[in-house]
Parts: structure tokens; C-alpha cells; sequence
């Protein structure tokens, strides 16, 4: 039996801002942000939008082709909780209709969230045959007004479902693994802000990305050349062609050019939408999938990497049909449809959205009809509705 990811979701809330108005507020050469750090544009979310929106919203747009009594698991990645108790995955199961009896809890390592719920999903449903697992990574990635990392930031969610015989990858078995406990980037519970240390985060995302690239090598016999394909968790794109070009150095001609060609194609929604942390390597799936022509059976690897440390490299096969299971024009449209905000409207959006709310307030959504929203709390509890 093969277990792998069925079914795909994307969302990403409905304002962005534009690189260059960004580099020319900051005086900064915008050729430092569109080349050297590799991003064109960054989501913006208002007071609306948080990891729990984002997840349903996902979610959604995939829920009315599976079956719900099926789903055994849910697990949310993500670094931008919004209770210190209550998983964010309790409320994304009430407003999807999941049954009562499902296995669900939230899971936090940095960006690393995600691949650890994927993991488990995976493991699970090898048990579990006749049981699905939905996987969410939901963030908001914020550091903060006029920072080094202000040009890092961006905020959606991707929604899986694993299950048996699935119609877009199959999960091989294996992984390698590696972990050490450092301070490269954090957000301590006083803070609703990342804290960073950039120039070393930096250094530590390629040294995890050779250790496990070259154990799991080691392994599995598989050398850089059986790869159609190698994805990277993408803080902003320069640092994932980085760690690609480590890949593919020493590598022939032939192998240059498809890692080369199938990283841009995987690149593509992250530089518009910016770093959604637990969920960034998984738009980078969802972007090669969407962007790339990758033949049956293509062979591609995971670098899932989450600060503090923690990294991962697995792989997967692509399935024959599929392009069948993606919904690309309503994907782009997801991205085109974002409005753009002036400086001035982004950071007042974005020092709105760092508050905590006062107990009562009332939230009202501009997105359009359909979408789930935070709509302030009552006697200290989230609400969540649908527009
Ligand atoms: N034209 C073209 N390129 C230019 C340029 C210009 N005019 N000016 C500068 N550049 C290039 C620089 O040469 C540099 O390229 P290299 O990296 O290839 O050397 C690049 O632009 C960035 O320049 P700086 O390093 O000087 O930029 P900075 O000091 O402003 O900081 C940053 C960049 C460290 C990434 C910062 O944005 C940051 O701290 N971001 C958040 C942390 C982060 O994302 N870390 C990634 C690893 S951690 C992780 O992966 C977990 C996670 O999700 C956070």
C-alpha cells in the first residue's frame, strides 16, 4: 500500500506589498530585495486573518471532495498560536464539520510544524489504512516594522490530506534527521514578533541542509542526479537557490538544469506571497506542481527546516494523473486577486494586527463571501465566522 498527499489547499490572505514601494520607503535599492533576498511581493494580514482563518480557509478548498467521516487525524503546524492552551486545530475542526471521534492537537517546532504533523499523518495512515489525516500549516510571519527582517515577512496556509493510494504523491519510506539547540530565531511568549539573529539563521539553514541531504544520500544510495526535482522551505527565495546550488554543485549538466529549472518553478508563489513559515516548503510543492511539467513518476526531495533547530529531509514520488487532483486557475487567482496597500496602510494594518484584542470587540471581513474570519472575541473566547 502507498500513503501519501491526496489533496492540496492554498490561501493567503487578500493584500500584499510591493517589494520596490517597500525598498523605497526603507532607502534601500530595491535590486537588494527583488535580487538579493529573491521576493517580488509579501501577504499581508489584517486583524481578520490568524493561523486559525487561514487553516479553515485552506482547508476548504479541497473538504467537499473527501470523505469526512474518513479523517482520523488533524494536525496544525504552526508558530503563530493564538491560545497558549486551546489548539488552533480544536476551532479548524468545529468549523469544518470533522467528526467527533478525531484525533487532533496542534504541534509547534518554528517552520518545522508542518513536516512534523506530515510525518505522523504519514505513519498513521500506514496503521490506519481505511483513516485519512489532514495536515494544516498556518502562519503570519512578522518581524516587525523597518527591521532587516520586515522584507522576510508574508502570512497564508496549506491544508493536506494523506491517505492511502493518493492521487498526488506518495511519501517513500525514510528521513534523516537533525537537531541542536540554538538561537537563530525565536519569538519569546512576550513578543508578537519574531526575533532574529539573520546572518547566522542563515548559516545554520545550510549547514542542517548538508547534514541531512548527505545522510539521507547516505542511506538511501540516492545521489542528487535521481532527483526530478529538490524543494526547500523558503524563509525568502535566495536562501533556498542557496542551498539548491549546493545541491547541484560538482553535479553534470543535465541535473544543473532540471534542479535549476524545477527550483524557479517551485520559487514562483513564494516570491509573492513571502515567508508562511510551517507551510512554506509545502506552497513550494504546491508551486513546482503548479508551475513545472514533471513527468509520472518523478522523484522529488523535502528540506523542511525549522529555527532552533530543527531539520528534515525526506521524499516522495509524484503520481501519474496529478494534475487532475490541482486547482491552478483558482490558485492564481487566489494570488491575483490580493489588493495592494501603500506603506502607510500596511504598517497601520500591520501595528493594528500586533495588538491584543480587547475582550467584545467585533470584527467585520472585506474578503469575499464564503471565507472564514476572526470576528473578535466573546467573554474571552476567539469567534470565528463565515462571510
Ligand atoms: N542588488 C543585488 N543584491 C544585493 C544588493 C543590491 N543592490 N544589496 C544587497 N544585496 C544582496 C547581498 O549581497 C546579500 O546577498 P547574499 O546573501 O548572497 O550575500 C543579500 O542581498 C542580502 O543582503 P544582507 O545580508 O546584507 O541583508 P540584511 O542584512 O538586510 O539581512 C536577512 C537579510 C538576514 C535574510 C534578513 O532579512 C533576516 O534576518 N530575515 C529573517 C531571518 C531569515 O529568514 N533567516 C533564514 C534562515 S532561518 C529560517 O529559515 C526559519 C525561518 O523561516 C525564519
Amino acid at each position: 500500500m502507498q500513503v501519501g498527499i491526496d489533496q492540496i489547499g492554498f490561501y493567503t490572505p487578500n493584500k500584499y506589498v510591493d517589494m520596490i514601494d517597500l525598498a523605497h520607503a526603507r532607502n534601500e535599492d530595491p535590486n537588494k530585495f527583488l535580487i538579493g533576498i529573491g521576493q517580488q511581493k509579501m501577504s499581508v494580514a489584517d486583524q481578520t486573518q490568524d493561523a486559525v482563518s487561514m487553516g479553515i480557509n485552506a482547508t476548504l478548498r479541497y473538504l467537499d471532495h473527501i470523505e469526512r467521516k474518513n479523517v482520523g487525524l488533524l494536525i496544525v503546524g504552526t508558530e503563530s498560536g493564538v491560545d497558549q492552551s486551546k489548539s488552533a486545530s480544536l476551532f479548524i475542526k468545529t468549523a469544518l464539520n470533522l467528526p467527533l471521534n478525531v484525533r487532533t492537537f496542534e504541534v509547534k517546532e518554528a517552520c518545522f510544524g508542518m513536516t512534523a504533523g506530515i510525518m505522523i499523518a504519514r505513519d498513521y495512515v500506514r496503521l490506519h489504512p481505511n483513516h485519512s489525516a489532514i495536515v494544516i500549516g498556518a502562519d503570519i510571519a512578522r518581524y516587525g516594522i523597518n527591521t532587516g527582517g520586515e522584507v522576510t515577512q508574508g502570512a497564508g496556509s496549506i491544508s493536506v490530506l494523506v491517505k492511502a493510494d493518493p492521487r498526488i504523491m506518495t511519501l517513500s519510506a525514510g528521513h534523516s534527521a537533525y537537531s541542536a539547540d540554538i538561537n537563530d530565531f525565536w519569538r519569546p511568549n512576550d513578543s508578537a514578533v519574531a526575533l532574529v539573529d539573520g546572518k547566522y539563521s542563515k548559516d545554520v539553514y545550510l549547514d542542517f541542509f548538508r547534514h541531512t541531504f548527505a545522510d539521507y544520500q547516505k542511506q538511501t544510495g540516492l545521489k542528487a542526479s535521481d532527483f526530478t526535482a529538490l524543494l526547500y522551505h523558503l524563509p525568502f527565495v535566495k536562501m533556498g537557490f542557496k542551498a539548491n546550488q549546493l545541491a547541484i554543485e560538482k553535479r553534470d549538466d543535465e541535473t544543473k538544469k532540471r534542479l535549476a529549472d524545477n527550483f524557479a518553478a517551485s520559487a514562483y508563489y513564494s516570491k509573492q506571497i513571502g515567508n508562511i513559515y510551517t507551510a512554506s516548503l509545502y506552497l513550494s510543492f504546491l508551486s513546482l506542481l503548479e508551475n513545472a511539467q514533471l513527468p509520472a513518476n518523478a522523484k522529488v526531495g523535502l528540506f523542511s527546516y525549522g529555527s532552533g533547530a530543527m531539520a528534515e529531509f525526506y521524499s516522495g514520488q509524484i503520481c501519474e494523473d496529478y494534475g487532475k487532483a490541482l486547482n491552478q486557475t483558482a490558485d492564481q487567482e487566489m494570488i491575483a486577486r490580493r489588493q495592494k496597500l501603500t506603506i502607510s496602510e500596511y504598517e497601520q494594518i500591520f501595528n493594528q494586527a500586533l495588538k491584543v484584542p480587547q475582550d467584545g470587540l467585533k470584527l467585520a471581513s472585506d474578503e469575499k463571501s464564503g471565507t472564514w474570519y476572526f470576528a473578535g472575541t466573546e467573554n474571552h473566547v476567539r469567534q470565528y465566522r463565515q462571510k
